[in-house]
């Protein structure tokens, strides 16, 4: 009955999939075509992540699915149809907006994100939490990016839909974006199955750097050894789709080799706001770094850490050890 009812919805999303993409070419679509090519998308690339068109109408998915046997309630199960209980109406939940298929690991559509063609808000609107959609577990583009023609070696985690578009269109085949999210660790350890690094390039701005730090906590407990983790800060208003047009692929690639490693940012970020020239300053930060490190699993670069803490803060390694090992029980 479950597995019937998963095939129903599967299937049910492959054929919205489909609409959206027919009604992209058809004339109702002119104006997401205009959108699509002012924002210089390729034909190709278009084609490769099955961007498609949701008409401007209140029921036009519906009726399609309607005539294909599709009950409203899957339709409304699986987050197309939205019903409205005080009114009792149902009505298409993407509307006049850009439509971008989410798919599974193996390549089945399980949501979509859909983005209107101007100014309006919301900018994106995603599907809700389904049977088969889970946004702290899928991650934009990761399907495509196993299919690229050479399998890649580090992936490279942004926050939108057209940074990872745009990224592919310029040849950076390995961008994949958690779909208005903070990463998850269901999303590192997806990553981390595939890849021994990461590197997290989230946008230029406030919330970009918010989504750095937080990616930061999430990623410690996952930096078994072997793994690693990178950041790259983009020039203050910048996301990687502006800067992949503006300063092409090459750019894009050598700022990633130079992204910040993990270990960098955390002292980074300890020191910040504190004079280190001060025994309290230096305190303040060695107790930031030492819980950040009591979030790691034990192992080597847990160990080398310290070894740097105690250059940096002029306390003794196995002063830590133990402050550390204090931490750890008490956390317990
Ligand atoms: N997002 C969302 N809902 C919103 C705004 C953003 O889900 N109302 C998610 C989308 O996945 C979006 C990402 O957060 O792609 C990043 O947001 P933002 O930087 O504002 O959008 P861009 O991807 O840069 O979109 P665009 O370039 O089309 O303006
Ligand atoms: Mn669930
Ligand atoms: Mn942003
Ligand atoms: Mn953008
Ligand atoms: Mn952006």
């Amino acid at each position: 009955q479950r597995e019937k009812k998963r095939k129903q919805g599967a299937n049910l999303l492959e054929l919205a999939a489909n609409f959206y993409r027919e009604r992209r070419v058809m004339p109702e679509g002119r104006a997401a075509r205009r959108y699509l090519e002012q924002r210089g998308l390729s034909a190709e690339v278009i084609d490769t992540y099955g961007i498609g068109y949701a008409p401007d109408s209140w029921e036009a998915l519906k009726r399609h699915l309607d005539e294909r046997g599709v009950s409203e309630a899957v339709q409304i199960e699986y987050g197309l149809l939205i019903h409205r209980e005080d009114s009792g109406r149902t009505y298409d939940r993407f509307r006049d907006r850009v439509m971008f298929p989410i798919r599974d690991g193996r390549g089945r559509t399980v949501a979509f994100g859909g983005r209107v063609l101007g100014d309006a808000k919301p900018k994106y609107l995603n599907s809700p939490e389904t049977p088969v959609f889970h946004k702290g577990r899928e991650l934009y583009g990761l399907y495509e990016a196993r299919r690229a023609p050479k399998r890649p070696e580090q992936l490279v985690i942004v926050e939108g839909y057209m940074d990872v578009v745009a990224l592919a269109q310029f040849g950076v085949r390995n961008a994949v974006a958690t779909l208005g999210t903070a990463t998850t660790e269901e999303h590192l350890k997806r990553l981390f199955r595939l890849v021994s690094r990461v590197v997290f390039c989230f946008d230029g701005d406030r919330a970009g750097r918010q989504a750095a730090r937080r990616a930061l906590e999430t990623a410690l407990p996952q930096m078994l050894d072997g793994r690693e983790a990178r950041f790259l800060f983009l020039p203050e208003g910048d996301d990687p789709d502006d800067l992949v047009r503006r300063e092409g692929a090459q750019a894009f690639t050598d700022r990633v080799t130079c992204a910040m490693p993990l270990s960098e940012f955390l002292f980074e970020q300890a020191a910040e706001g504190r004079d280190l020239q001060a025994v309290e300053g230096r305190e303040r930060f060695a107790s930031d770094v030492l819980a950040a490190v009591n979030k790691m699993p034990d192992g080597m670069l847990q160990s080398m850490l310290l070894e740097e803490l105690a250059e940096r803060s002029g306390l003794r390694q196995t002063q830590l050890e133990t402050l550390l090992a204090r931490q750890q029980a008490r956390s317990e």
